[in-house]
């Protein structure tokens, strides 16, 4: 892996291309996977229309949703080339990098996305955006999407119900460890994959926020959504060490700028769309939501939770505790 790094790295000092054609724009390309009508999608949008509206002539944004450009497994690589300058990955596809920030994915870590919030601005939080730097990878910010539900193509009330079922996970091995812990079979799979692998009924079942089961049409495919708030998508705004460093200041403080901006615009999507895609889902009569009972939200945690204990150390124990206080 290290070599693999490494190598990137040098091919990334040979080949990137200067930021700006002979007095072109400089052009700014962030890919994401997403459909335009998500928190990222819409966030995306914004930071273009910021951009162009403060810099024009002088920055130009491309932005390609839906995988159009690149997966989030290829993303990260195609970044340190420069052929990608932005991308927003959720915090689950990073553990090449930093293990670190695993921690948004221990199973029922957060109480809600406000907690999540609270914790990403503190100074733990704010830290770990520059946990890639010696790689190559710098964090502009987070955004939220919201909680995780669990679909499914049979009710899952309690989580012996899950076991032996199939589960596209993002790829991290802490979401792996979560369904392992309830005798169920993870599959690392693309987001891209995801509609297809359900309507064949390759997989079983997946777990995803409301706005990303609603936009790429899940609930069509799947017959029950577990309402289990279990675990969290965010997203880590992510550019390159070398790109940010070699825009001018004055363009490099603007676009940092726009991005806060877009990133408030896109977490305010986030809250609105948590609770209006589950209504469009419910009102669409294709999947029915089962909400649990405190008892049985209770037996998820207690299969779930013990996966905190493995990644412990890579993750650290300091850390959990101070993101676990973010509860209140
Ligand atoms: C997924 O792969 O399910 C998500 O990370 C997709 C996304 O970007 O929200």
């Amino acid at each position: 892996m290290r070599h693999f790094l490494a190598g990137i790295a040098l091919a990334a000092l040979v080949l990137a291309a200067p930021i700006a054609q002979a007095g072109g724009p400089i052009v700014i390309k962030f890919s994401h996977v997403v459909a335009e009508n998500t928190p990222k999608g819409q966030a995306a949008n914004k930071f273009k229309e910021l951009v162009e509206q403060r810099l024009a002539g002088k920055v130009k944004v491309e932005v390609f949703p839906n995988s159009q450009l690149y997966g989030d497994n290829k993303v990260l690589e195609a970044m340190l080339l420069g052929d990608v300058h932005i991308a927003a990955p959720s915090l689950s596809k990073f553990s090449k990098f930093t293990k670190k920030l695993q921690i948004f994915d221990l199973p029922f870590l957060f109480k809600d996305i406000h907690a999540v919030d609270r914790f990403q601005k503190s100074p733990d939080g704010k830290k770990l955006l520059a946990s890639m730097k010696k790689k190559g990878l710098l964090g502009l910010g987070y955004l939220h999407n919201g909680t995780k539900q669990l679909s499914a193509s049979r009710p899952l009330r309690l989580p012996a119900e899950a076991k032996g079922l199939k589960f596209r996970i993002q790829s991290s091995d802490v979401l792996a460890a979560q369904f392992e812990a309830i005798h169920a079979l993870p599959l690392k799979k693309p987001f891209s994959e995801v509609f297809t692998l359900l309507q064949t009924k390759a997989i079983d079942g997946q777990e995803n926020t409301w706005s990303n089961i609603y936009s790429k049409k899940f609930f069509e495919v799947q017959e029950y959504i577990t309402e289990s708030n279990h675990g969290v998508i965010d997203y880590l705004i992510i550019t390159s060490v070398e790109f940010w460093t070699e825009l001018p200041d004055d363009i490099r403080g603007e676009v940092q700028k726009a991005m806060d901006e877009a990133v408030a615009f896109g977490n305010k999507v986030a809250l609105d769309k948590a609770v209006a895609d589950r209504k469009k889902i419910l009102d669409s009569g294709r999947s029915k939501i089962l909400e649990l009972t405190a008892q049985e939200r209770d037996a998820w945690v207690k299969a779930m939770k013990p996966v905190w204990k493995k990644f412990e150390k890579q993750i650290g124990k300091d850390l959990i505790e101070a993101a676990a206080k973010s509860n209140g």
